[in-house]
This record gives structure tokens, sequence and C-alpha cells, in this order.
């Protein structure tokens, strides 16, 4: 790696980088194949294509959507960002409090079931290859009656994954190029990304931040951070995140409601995110499909990894009931499941057996100690910046505090609180134009890490 000068941040900025650098006015370094430059030669981070000079080229021209986007994808940003201040400041005891990746272990009850079943691989009689491409039936019914008890969902509208990221791809490959998308602003950078990707929006408009033909439904302290639907124009796919990443709002069933029927209206999809869902203290609620009338309009992914730490093991689950159907009548999940087999071949049958675990009585209860531990780090994060005098959002229902900066950028604010505490945060306009102005801490975090972390807080802010 090129020794990068110490007043320097290296963002290895490759071809495509940077929606959220745009606007991001500090010092900051360009690398063109092996050079660094201060952005000041350069003018602020340009998001510009920078290809490495080869010999040889092939005569493959490039996804033409994908060379909309304007960014890296923004948590590899934030690592590269993580990596540079290292490589700066070697001794620093740096604190990661931003990617929102899990940190404590997996329980015993789990890892201990995936690991018997991956002993059991190396017997013939345990040995099993190819799986159900839609996930082993056991696991599809826990799912079912542990999430879904009572809800009009069957076992066989359970499609067991390799994680929600993966199934909001796969669900994009499903509805194509033609849709319209509407997005919470801010959100979960998935949906935008994988849109634009798809070819359903058009060029970025860098005067607004926002990429044209996708609906940004603004989500503000102003407006309980629930969009204001009769200003909302109609989409085919409306992707709702409950409690929400990065705001840590959650939606009441008021809410929800209203969404339902706005979706049944317009004759949208809903494609409702619930992968915090077991985080809610609020009694708001954990599916969609407690919402009458949803069955016939959503769609629901969930995930294993901040539940159970399975991050890295790889395991969620997307619901797409039989009522779901296109305007021809073609049932949604015959599409989706056509997608599965065609694209994915089931998930590690090792993770599902941890999968079956989580499920189990011992592990749902060592699931919940998992969760309680990380709202813990939550509320001492709330805290903290509350003692401070911010403005402090999220936090009960989900593992994220969403601190407004009223006036600053979210990268300044990020790269000041990283130059002066060490500490990596996320910056709120990551997430779209909606997060300026915001910094989201997460709550995953070891917890003397938090509490070192918050300690940091105080003396900066103090
Ligand atoms: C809202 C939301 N959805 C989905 C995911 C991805 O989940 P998975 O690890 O199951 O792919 C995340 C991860 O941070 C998330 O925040």
């Amino acid at each position: 790696m090129s020794v990068i000068p110490n007043n320097h941040v290296a963002t290895s900025i490759s071809s495509s980088s940077c929606t959220f650098l745009g606007q991001h006015k500090l010092s900051t370094t360009i690398r063109t194949k092996n050079v660094w430059l201060p952005a000041k030669y350069t003018g602020i981070c340009k998001c510009v294509a920078t290809p490495e000079q080869t010999a040889y080229t092939t005569k493959v021209s490039r996804n033409f959507n994908i060379g909309k986007l304007q960014a890296g994808y923004l948590f590899p940003e934030v690592a590269r960002r993580k990596t540079a201040h290292l490589l700066k400041y070697p001794d620093a005891q740096v604190i990661s409090l931003g990617i929102g990746d899990t940190t404590e272990p997996i329980p015993e009850v789990i890892t201990s079931a995936m690991a018997k079943k991956a002993y059991a691989l190396s017997t013939r009689e345990g040995y099993s290859g190819y799986g159900a491409e839609q996930g082993e039936k056991p696991l599809r019914a826990a799912i079912c009656s542990e999430y879904y008890a009572n809800l009009g969902i069957e076992a066989d509208d359970v499609f067991v994954s390799d994680g929600a990221k993966c199934d909001i791809s796969r669900l994009q490959v499903v509805f194509g190029s033609n849709v319209t998308i509407a997005v919470q602003d801010p959100s979960y950078p998935a949906y935008v990304d994988s849109s634009v990707i798809m070819g359903q929006t058009g060029q970025y408009q860098k005067d607004v931040e926002k990429f044209s033909n996708i609906e940004y439904m603004r989500c503000t302290p102003e407006n309980g951070f629930f969009p204001d639907l009769s200003t909302v124009s109609r989409t085919d796919i409306i992707f709702f995140c409950s409690p929400n990443n990065p705001t840590g709002a959650a939606a009441s069933r008021e809410q929800l409601t209203q969404l339902v029927q706005f979706a049944k209206k317009n004759g949208s999809i809903i494609v409702y995110d619930s992968a915090y869902a077991m985080y809610m203290s609020d009694d708001y609620p954990k599916s969609i499909f407690e919402i009458p009338g949803a069955k016939e309009v959503a769609i629901e992914t969930a995930s294993f990894s901040k539940y159970a730490g399975f991050t890295g093991v790889r395991l969620g689950w997307t619901v797409i009931p039989k009522d779901l159907l296109f305007s021809d009548g073609f049932p949604v999940a015959k599409d989706f499941n056509r997608i599965v087999c065609t694209c994915f071949n089931g998930a590690s049958n090792i993770s599902q057996a941890g999968g079956l675990a989580c499920l189990t009585p011992e592990g749902l209860e060592a699931m919940q100690e998992v969760i309680g531990f990380y709202k813990e780090n939550t509320k001492i994060i709330m805290e903290t910046f509350i003692s401070l005098g911010f403005k402090v959002y999220g936090g009960k229902n989900a593992p994220y505090v969403w601190i407004h900066f009223p006036g600053q950028s979210s990268w300044d604010v990020f790269s000041e609180i990283l130059e002066k505490t060490h500490v990596v945060t996320t910056p709120g306009s990551g997430f779209g134009p909606g997060g300026e102005g915001f910094v989201r801490v997460s709550a995953f975090g070891h917890r003397e890490n938090v509490v070192e972390a918050c300690r940091r807080f105080k003396q900066l802010y103090k």
C-alpha cells in the first residue's frame, strides 16, 4: 500500500466513488493509480471515474446503470476512512460504532447446533448437498410460527435466505427495470443502490443529491420520522424499514395502517424490512402482516444478523404471501421462487441448523440476551448525548442513535469525531439527503468500548 502523507485522508476512490463524499470539503486525498493527491488539486472530491490504464481492454462496455452510482457503498467508504485514520494514527485506539456490525459472540446453544451439523457433514448419514432453494421445511415452519403466528402466513410463504440484503437485490431482480420505487429518506442504502443498478432510476441529480425517478419520502423529527403520504407520489414499490436504520424510528400501528392503505389505493407493493423488529420496546407492530390487508400488498424481509450475531454466518428470510399478485394476477411468490432457484441455491445448511437453534426456547432466550446487551449500550449512548445537550432520536426501538448536528455537514461531524476521539460513526447524509446534519452512532460494540467512546464524546463536547 502507498504511504499516505499524514495530513491526508486516504479515500482510495476508484471509479464511481462518492455520492456521499460529493459535498465533503475536508482535506481529502484522491488516488489516481498509485499517486495520492490532496483534494485541493482536484477540486472538492470529484465523483469521476479514474480508470487504471492497462495495456489491454476488453470490448465489453460497462453496465451503464452501475455507472450511474455516484458512490462507493456507504459502509465500505466508512471502513476506508477508518483504515486511513489508522495509517495516520497507528497507535490510536480506534473504536468503531460506525458500520453496524455485531460484536458479541454467538450464544453457544446456537453455535453448538452449527458445529454438530458441520461434523455430521463428514459422515455418510449426516451428509447433505444442495438443499431446497427455499430453505429447509422445519426452519420455514419455525420462522412462521415464531414470527407470524395467527397472521395468516404459511410456512411455504417463507423463503429462507443468506440475509436480508441479498433478498433485497433478488426482489429487485424480480421487479425488473421498469418499476418505480419510493424509499424513506434517510434509509438503508441497499434499496437505492440496487434500484440504480437495476436501471429503475435516471441519473444522479447533484443539486438535490437524489436519483431521478426515485421518490424520496422525507422522514424528519418534525414528521415523527413517518412520511407525509399526502405529498408522496405513486410508485410501484415502496421500501419501508421499521424500526428504521438509520433513524431508529419505528412506525406505529396507525402509521402502518396508513401505509398499507396508501399502497392499496395506488396498487403498489411494500417491501417491508423488519431486520430490527426484535429490538422494539414500544408496543408497535413487529411485522407488516399485523396490519389488516397487508398480505395483498406487502413483502417482508428479515434477518438473524442483528439478533444472533449472524452478520458473518448469513441467514435471513423473506415472506411473500400467496395473496400478493402482480397486475396480471400472477403470484409474486412464484416469480420470487423462480429467481431464488435461478440465482441462489439456498442458504448454507450449517447456517440453517443455527437458525433452527435460534428458534428453540433456549435459542430465543439467548437471542433476547444478546439484544438486551446491545439495548443497554444504546441507553448509554443516548444518555451521553442527551446529557451533552444534543437532540437525540432513535435508540428505543433500534440499536441506532440518531444525533442532530443542526447546520453542520454530516461528513464534517464524522471527520471531527474521528479525528478528535478516534471513534468511527456514520455520517447521516450517507443514508440520503434527509440524513444531512445527522450522525448515526451504532450500539454494536463491546461494553468497555461503548463506555470509553462515550467518555471521549463527553470530553469533545463538554
Ligand atoms: C435495514 C437493514 N436491512 C437489511 C440489512 C442486512 O441484513 P443481512 O445481514 O441479513 O443481509 C441491514 C444490515 O445492516 C439493515 O440495516
